[in-house]
């Protein structure tokens, strides 16, 4: 598959480097000139290019930015495309969201709100990019770890969870888009090693909150 990247910080770079490893193509980008990227094409095999070219070069596109960044994404590329979002609200680098901190919306219907016409799900959001470049592990080992995806769009959560296995977890159902409050910050779910059986409990015991 070609995996077009949007973000090459530690998200972008890290789901890149697994996703070649799995033997994808895949284009990193960032909100300079792609020349900035120049190093990365040899360190981790990946083309560079802008933000909207890695949108035009994917099947799938990783959206790897700071939520501040999410109203200047290359919309019209992104039309149609299979969006896959890992992006985290934290009001400290990206500054306060009324319609976040009342929780009467979801990082994810965010992104969504933004990109109407793209198939947006949640996923790779809940764990940090060291543990996820170190944690994986064959499946059917007895503790591998699993990680949550949330979504409307079943061929999202189909590709989600392809790239999840082969990386190296196994991954648990959400839900629609709007459950993916279950596994933003601050929920028990949230960057947690567990297993599949226990983040599925985890997830569906999760309080629901205020404006929910
Ligand atoms: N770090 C983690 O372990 C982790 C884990 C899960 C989820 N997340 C979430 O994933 C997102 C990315 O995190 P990160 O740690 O990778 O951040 P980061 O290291 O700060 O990288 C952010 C990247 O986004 C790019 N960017 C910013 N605005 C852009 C725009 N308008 N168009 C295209 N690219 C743009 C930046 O490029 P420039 O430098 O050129 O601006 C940079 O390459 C955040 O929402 C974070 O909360 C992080």
């Amino acid at each position: 598959m070609k995996i077009g990247i949007i973000g090459a910080g530690f998200v972008g770079r890290a789901v890149g480097r697994l996703a070649i490893k799995a033997g994808h193509k895949v284009m990193l980008s960032n909100s300079r000139d792609p020349k900035t990227l120049f190093s990365l094409r040899p360190m981790i095999g990946c083309e560079v290019g802008s933000a909207s070219d890695a949108a035009v070069f994917g099947d799938i596109i990783v959206i790897a930015v700071p939520l501040s960044a999410i109203g200047q994404l290359p919309f019209a590329s992104l039309r149609g495309k299979q969006v896959i979002d890992a992006v985290n609200y934290y009001p400290e680098r990206d500054g306060q969201v009324e319609t976040l901190d009342s929780q009467q919306t979801t990082t994810s219907e965010l992104m969504a709100s933004c990109l109407p016409e793209a198939k947006i799900t949640k996923a790779f959001n809940a764990i940090p990019m060291t543990q996820l470049e170190s944690d994986g592990l064959p499946l059917g080992s007895p503790s591998r770890r699993a990680l949550p995806v949330a979504g409307d769009d079943s061929e999202g959560k189909k590709i989600v969870s392809m790239l999840y296995d082969a990386f190296g977890f196994d991954t648990v159902d959400a839900g629609g888009l709007a459950e993916g409050w279950r596994f933003e910050r601050g929920t028990p779910a949230y960057c947690v090693h567990m297993p599949k059986d226990l983040l599925a409990v985890t997830l569906s015991h999760t309080q629901c909150r205020p404006g929910k």
